[in-house]
């Protein structure tokens, strides 16, 4: 997206979108305010009224723009109640705006924002990301494979008008790198939402090894055969029922100067989850192309971590791999031997994720990183405790789970922690290997991360990202759109990044 910030009133250019971002509810108006209501010739209050303007953060309101203005949509957005003002009411109204920008096949944007009367009121450099952030996140559209369309790509050129000369730079440069930060997010999306005949293991080393050469990344591919070699037996024995190849893909991002730190993210990369042998509904199947959204979200962080240049070395690691029911199919009750040497029964074939894991955290340790953080849409349960949208984050790692949830809390994508008893891990006991790969009935989701624990280098400050509720939408809230939801990009790139 292009961007600029400068001095100019944007009723005086030529534009699509003029935009004007404003306080929800009564009190003093800026002089862009006044400005638009002599341009409609007066009421602009009583418009709003009558199209039902309750003035919550996000609410658009839009008409054609009056003669005498050189755009041709005007859009009111409410930012919320006044002195309430922060990142999250911007990026509604950004989500809101985009999304609009999109349907109507409009792509240039020229803004106000209803400030200047009061110093605390300009816009911040957080609030200038989640704007470009918002904007690219609300025009994104899944409709590849559909003839009727939404009309243009969305936004590509954003101006802002503001009065402080010192902040323009670091507005602009703000916007820019949200505007970054929405393009990988919605990378990772897309990968999210093409179905399993589309994104399947072998594809998705392709789709990796185009992304690693469009955005200078490093890339190793460990094919089924060097998994084997490498003992994975964890890994593969997910995908004996499919007809397509698993491999393991290994991304690099190496800043060019001296890496501030090192970091793994390892992503769940099941990339249609039919629940093996113990088959899942066909309603529990009908969302599962999203079971790769781990490895999607550490496809766009380290995306964007390219892209901004960020001076951390980062390695996105997944086990990319299709759980089908094909004859050769793993069974209930096999034992199988993950890279470590560890023995696990397979009491349930659906259990797929944290053994396709396993063997990629116990490959991730070898790069020695300072952190480990795994993604993955790895257990119902997690959903039922936390809802569709929160994440729950377990682990090792008190300082990295602290950051992380921080980073989220700054993102907008909640992470909340979960316990990780240790009397809850007599319930992986097995009578014949190791560990078992289901737990009890309760308490799904840490048993899943227990399980993950066993395959972690105890040396290495680990957190697991159980991303199964807000990597997917299939009730999207107003103006959002239906799919996979990029979650938690953001939260990784504000996290690799501070
Ligand atoms: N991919 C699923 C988890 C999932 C469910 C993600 C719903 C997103 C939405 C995972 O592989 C799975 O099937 N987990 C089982 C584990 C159980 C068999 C112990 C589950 O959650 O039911
Ligand atoms: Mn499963
Ligand atoms: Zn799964």
């Amino acid at each position: 997206m292009q961007v600029e910030v400068g001095s100019t009133q944007p009723a005086n250019l030529s534009t699509d979108i003029l935009l004007f971002a404003v306080y929800g509810k009564g009190g003093r108006r800026s002089p862009a305010w006044g400005a638009l209501n002599r341009a409609i010739g007066g009421g602009l209050a009583t418009l709003l009224e009558l199209q039902g303007w309750k003035g919550k953060a996000g609410q658009t309101i839009s008409f054609p723009a009056p003669q005498g203005l050189r755009a041709k949509l005007v859009v009111v957005g409410s930012l919320g109640d006044r002195g309430r003002r922060s990142a999250e009411s911007l990026r509604s109204l950004a989500v809101q705006t985009g999304s609009l920008a999109r349907k109507r096949g409009l792509a240039r944007i020229a803004m106000y924002l209803d400030v200047g009367m009061d110093r605390r009121e300009a816009l911040d450099r957080a609030s200038a990301q989640a704007l470009g952030e918002g904007l690219l996140w609300g025009a994104y559209r899944f409709d590849r494979h559909k003839e009727s369309r939404d009309g243009g790509e969305g936004p590509t050129e954003l101006y802002l008008y503001n009065e402080g000369r010192l902040n323009r730079p670091l507005l602009a440069a703000a916007i820019e790198r949200g505007a970054v930060i929405g393009a990988a997010q919605n990378i990772s999306r897309d990968l999210v939402n093409e179905p399993g005949n589309i994104i399947n293991p072998e594809t998705m080393v392709t789709f990796a090894r185009k992304l690693a050469d469009e955005h200078g990344l490093e890339i190793k591919v460990l094919d089924r055969a060097a998994c084997e070699k490498a003992g994975m037996g964890a890994f593969l024995a997910v995908g004996l029922g499919a007809a397509t190849q698993p491999a393991l893909v290994h991304l690099i991002h190496k800043p060019k100067g001296k890496a501030r730190r090192r970091v793994a993210l390892v992503g769940k990369a099941v990339t249609f989850d039919a629940g093996g042998l113990c088959l899942k509904s066909a309603s529990g199947q009908a969302t599962m192309k999203m079971d790769m959204g781990g490895s999607a979200a550490v496809i766009g962080a380290i995306t964007a971590a390219a892209d901004l240049e960020i001076d951390v070395e980062v390695h996105g690691i997944f086990a990319a791999v299709e759980n089908l029911l094909g004859a050769a199919a793993y069974r209930t009750g096999d034992i199988i031997t993950a890279s470590n040497g560890k023995t696990i029964e397979v009491l349930n074939t659906d259990a797929e994720g944290r053994l396709t894991l396993a063997d990629a955290l116990i490959y991730a340790a070898k790069v020695e990183p300072d952190a480990m953080v795994d993604l993955a849409t790895l257990t119902g349960a997690c959903m039922v405790a936390l809802g569709p949208s929160v994440a729950g984050i377990m682990g090792t790692g008190r300082g990295l789970i602290r950051d992380l949830r921080a980073a989220g809390d700054i993102a907008g994508e909640q992470l909340w922690e979960l316990p990780m008893p240790e009397q809850y891990r007599e319930m992986l006991n097995s009578k014949v290997a190791d560990i078992k790969n289901i737990g009890a009935r309760w308490g799904g989701a840490i048993t899943a991360g227990l399980f993950l624990k066993e395959f972690v280098d105890a040396d290495i400050p680990w957190a697991h990202i159980d991303i199964a509720g807000p990597c997917f939408t299939d009730k999207p809230l107003k103006g959002q759109q239906f799919g996979g939801t990029g979650f938690p990009v953001r939260a990784l790139v504000e996290w690799l990044s501070a």
